[in-house]
């Protein structure tokens, strides 16, 4: 099958689109990965050109040996994906060791992957450990969520619990709640580290004054799930802006029969009494 094709290639194609018409990834900002499965590599092998040079990935994913990943590159534009795929993305293949790459298609003048590879790996890493259905890691830069990191306490809690309450569906979507990674340099191994192990516990990470992390298990839930907490963001800006302080909202015992109605499990730690 010709790569540009296959449905996994357009998948991640449109998905980068998405998140560009939504007004979160401008210039180069945000980046996309996606964990190939064994059937969708072999239809597109013929394509694969293995003689790039072995790079290191600047942290460890023994989990991952042997994967391959469509990943966007380092300062490419997400406007500009759907219209050069393969100078804007590339697909990876991870070493034996889960120590090194090298590229095996795209990114073809002389791209790299994103800076914010040892992030996406980690987390893959760590979501594939718990459910190997996950495959989608998403960074990107939505502007409410990032301009609520400048007023609420940076606690996995308070994010968590005021999102929502924004809207009704937001715990069903996100039940698990929402981690948050105070501000540190991006780019590398450290701040890979502290996000990976809020992926532990949830699927979405905020990274304070820089944007949002989520994986999922395909393009849908994962774009779903950054459209919706983002959805929430704004409407919490929004009030915000209206008033300070809220006249009526969703209850801790609403929280409880909303858990019991939609059979999904509420962590008692985010339905605290204000
Ligand atoms: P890249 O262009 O290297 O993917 O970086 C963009 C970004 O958002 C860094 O956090
Ligand atoms: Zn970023």
């Amino acid at each position: 099958m010709k790569m540009l094709e296959a449905e996994f290639m357009k998948g991640f194609i449109r998905m980068a689109n998405d998140g560009w018409e939504q007004g979160w990834h401008e210039r180069n900002g945000g980046n996309l990965s996606y964990r190939i499965k064994a059937e969708e590599i072999d239809s597109v092998r013929d394509g694969l050109r293995p003689d790039g040079v072995w790079q290191p990935i600047g942290t460890s994913v023994p989990g991952l040996a042997g994967e391959y990943f469509l990943v966007t590159g380092s300062g490419k534009y997400f406007r500009n994906v759907m219209h050069d795929p393969e100078d804007s993305i590339g697909i990876i293949e991870v070493d034996g060791t889960g120590e090194n790459y090298r590229k095996v298609w795209g990114l073809v003048n002389g791209g790299r992957p994103t800076s914010e590879l040892p992030s996406h790996l980690m987390n893959l890493d760590v979501k594939k450990k718990r459910d190997g259905k996950y495959r989608v890691v998403y960074h990107c830069h939505a502007t409410n969520l990032i301009a609520l990191t400048f007023v609420l306490p940076l606690k996995d809690e308070v994010f968590t619990r005021e999102l929502w309450e924004m809207a009704t569906e937001c715990p069903v979507v996100f039940p698990d709640g929402i981690g948050v990674v105070e501000w540190m340099v991006p780019g590398g191994r450290d701040i890979a580290v502290a996000t990976s192990r809020l992926m532990e516990n949830y699927d979405v990470a905020v990274w304070a004054h820089h944007g949002m992390f989520c994986a999922g298990e395909d393009f849908d839930l994962t774009f779903g799930l950054a459209h919706t907490v983002e959805k929430a963001a704004e409407i919490l800006v929004k009030m915000l802006s209206m008033r300070p302080d809220k006249r009526q909202t969703i209850t801790p015992q609403n929280f409880r029969d909303l858990a019991a109605a939609f059979q999904v499990e509420l962590p008692e730690q985010f339905l605290y009494e204000k």
